[in-house]
């Protein structure tokens, strides 16, 4: 299981302090919203913010892209530093040629799921992605409540995965805390997004350590 905390949650004038305190409390990998204004009805940073954040940071970065067309900043957002990079199927017009674009510029593909998108969309890509998002919120704006009614979504695509026998991870993302944790976990997810849960708190390792022993017991 793979913690990535959510910057959104954070204190933006203080980013790279943000970042280090989810590093030295446990994360796995830092998550990053980027969001266009266009595909969701918010804005947050781009490409520039992230590079500036890199040097500050061991953690793999996990940029969760909310835009239309996201084919037209991958080159972009991989020179910043990405590592995964995850897109919507509902944003992209050409899915394959997003996925190929993300592998060529050595990056890890992801694509996420809206709650009304169902598991299916992502069936004839899922041999080539790292890992599938699976939102439990709708995409937007944090501290909004965990959609319980995905889950048979998540499980849907675990059972997916694993009759391919392939090594795909599903990432779950909005609404995640110390108790909707363990619904995730047991309908198969292994990538934990969690935001205002975790920055939310004085002392990030509290909330990293309550979701790593809740969610590992069900693994
Ligand atoms: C929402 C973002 C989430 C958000 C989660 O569009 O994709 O990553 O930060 O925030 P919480 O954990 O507070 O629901
Ligand atoms: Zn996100």
């Amino acid at each position: 299981m793979l913690i990535s905390p959510s910057i959104l949650a954070s204190d933006f004038s203080r980013l790279a302090d943000e970042v280090k305190s989810i590093e030295n409390a446990g994360a796995d990998l830092v998550h990053i919203d980027v969001m266009d204004g266009m595909f969701v009805p918010n804005l947050t940073l781009g490409a520039p913010v992230i590079k500036c954040l890199k040097s500050k940071t061991a953690l793999p970065f996990d940029v969760h892209l909310m835009i239309e067309e996201p084919v037209r900043y991958i080159e972009d957002f991989a020179a910043a530093g990405a590592d995964i990079i995850t897109f919507h199927i509902e944003a992209a017009k050409d899915i394959d040629a997003t996925v190929n674009k993300i592998i060529s510029c050595g990056c890890k593909p992801a694509i996420s799921l809206k709650p009304a998108t169902p598991a299916e969309a992502v069936f004839p890509y899922i041999d080539r992605l790292y890992m599938v998002l699976v939102m439990t919120v709708e995409p937007g704006f944090g501290g909004q409540s965990f959609m319980a009614d995905m889950m048979p979504k998540v499980k849907e695509i675990r059972e997916e995965i694993n009759r391919r026998g392939l090594d795909t991870h599903i990432q779950v993302d909005g609404g995640i805390d110390g108790n909707t944790i363990t619904q995730v976990v047991k309908n198969g997810a292994d990538v934990i997004v969690a935001g205002s849960y975790v920055f939310k708190a004085a002392d990030r390792s509290v909330p990293i350590k309550t979701l790593r022993e809740k969610g590992e017991s069900y693994e």
